[in-house]
């Protein structure tokens, strides 16, 4: 074995490690978790401790790094830099292993079967858009529909719109109840016979609320039709399985993860559609007038990968699996359930959303009675409270909630009470 195979060996025993002391963990844990007043996990964030006075409440927009997933991208650099697949130097061969890692990691952390099927890309608008581009084509036809909800972020909405349009099929919503949850009356009504695709955001960007994936899920699939899942605010904050789901597809952006975009599809999909983007390394033979194509996943990997985002990657899932991934949801609803409790004291800011903080997965969005959004977020910022002001890139469903724009603070498991006592300070001064 080469010195720098140790290197992504050790990379592996290191996830391996931490995901044996995820597994480990027991019940009193996930207590002490949702004890909101101790946090060991703060401190594993360079950019927090470079902040101290900084309340960070933006995560879902992106999500602060440990220190693991920096030293990893650091790593890569200094010791296994070279072009992954490419080289047949030991470098190269090093670098490739180390993607390889990572996908494997990856693959294990969302309960797919095959690290193959793990796509890496650089967003989840990437990935959403391989599914809406090269696999929406070869099942829609004229007349079909592709049924969608209404609070998908506009990265699982705009591809949808030119699928349709270049299919001739039309495209359905699902619209929530007035707390944000899809009936089963609205799924009887828009799921029918003549639903070919559906593609529905896992946990809303605006809302928090979690969709009923698996319902969704056996619904179309009962009608013969695909199912995909946008998982860019799930995956980092509950648990999610792709074979639990039942889905097809699903996408998400590990920058709300601390590290890259990831599609999985399955196997046999995956393999039977066509790239999405076409040129460097993702084929197998090229003459002057065709081309036929690499196997999966490098098929959709068109052009040279960020193999130190890659790689730092593995060491994000590695950080979150020894952290835990219930420990994480149990922290972020006390954290959660805080804010709203004291939030919901001040009788001129409007919630959005269900009321019960349970129903929020980190998110709490509103509205601060007759201000703009943006100056509310201009003047949190004054007090070095960092929150997301605007249409949060769901602008149908901010029309549909009756709001042109919205404040939100975006909670993970490294804030703190006092953090969101700075925020519930200022929202107050205004
Ligand atoms: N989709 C990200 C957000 O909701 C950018 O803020």
């Amino acid at each position: 074995m080469t010195e720098t195979t140790n290197t992504a060996a050790s990379a592996c025993a290191i996830a391996d490690a931490a995901h044996a002391a995820a597994t480990s963990a027991t019940a009193p844990d996930i207590v002490c978790a949702a004890n909101i007043a101790e946090n060991p996990y703060k401190r594993d964030f360079p950019l927090l401790a470079n902040h101290p006075d900084l309340a960070f409440l933006d995560s879902a927009a992106t999500a602060q790094r440990p220190k693991t997933v920096l030293d990893a991208q650091r790593r890569f650099y200094e010791e296994m830099n070279a072009n992954a697949l490419r080289g047949l130097y030991r470098l190269s061969v090093e670098a490739t292993e180390a993607i390889d890692v990572a996908r494997n990691r990856v693959a294990r952390f969302i309960g797919a079967p095959k690290a193959q099927d793990v796509v890496m890309c650089r967003n989840a608008s990437e990935a959403l858009n391989i599914v809406a581009k090269a696999f929406a084509p070869t099942v829609l036809e004229p007349g079909d529909e592709v049924c969608i909800t209404i609070m998908e972020h506009h990265s699982n909405l705009i591809p949808w719109q030119q699928a349709c349009r270049a299919a001739g099929a039309k495209l359905v919503y699902l619209y929530p109840d007035e707390n944000g949850i899809i009936t089963p009356e609205e799924m009887d009504a828009k799921i029918g016979p003549k639903t070919k695709i559906l593609s529905c955001v896992h946990v809303s960007n605006v809302l928090g609320i979690e969709n009923p994936v698996k319902e969704l899920g056996r619904r179309v699939h009962e009608q013969g039709g695909y199912f995909v899942v946008d998982g860019a605010q799930s995956v980092p904050h509950v648990k999610v399985d792709v074979t639990e789901i039942g889905c097809d597809f699903l996408a998400f952006s590990a920058h709300k993860l601390f590290g890259m975009g990831v599609l999985w599809g399955k196997d046999e999909l995956l393999n039977a559609m066509p790239p999405f983007l076409t040129g460097g390394e993702m084929i197998d033979n090229v003459t002057e007038q065709d081309a036929t194509w690499a196997p999966v996943p490098e098929k959709f990997e068109a052009g040279t990968q960020d193999a130190a985002g890659i790689y730092a990657t593995a060491a994000a899932v590695a950080y979150v699996e020894s952290v835990g991934i219930d420990v994480i949801e149990a922290r972020e609803k006390a954290l959660v359930a805080y804010c709203m409790e004291e939030l919901g004291k001040l009788d001129f800011v409007t919630i959005i959303g269900h009321p019960n903080a349970d129903m929020h997965h980190g998110v709490v969005s509103f509205n601060v009675n007759g201000i703009h959004p943006h100056d509310v977020a201009s003047i949190l910022d004054m007090d070095q409270v960092a929150i997301r002001a605007g249409h949060h890139c769901a602008q149908p469903l901010l029309n549909y909630l009756g709001v042109s724009s919205a404040t939100r603070a975006s909670l993970m498991f490294y804030n703190t009470p006092e953090e969101i006592d700075a925020f519930l300070n200022s929202v107050e001064s205004i």
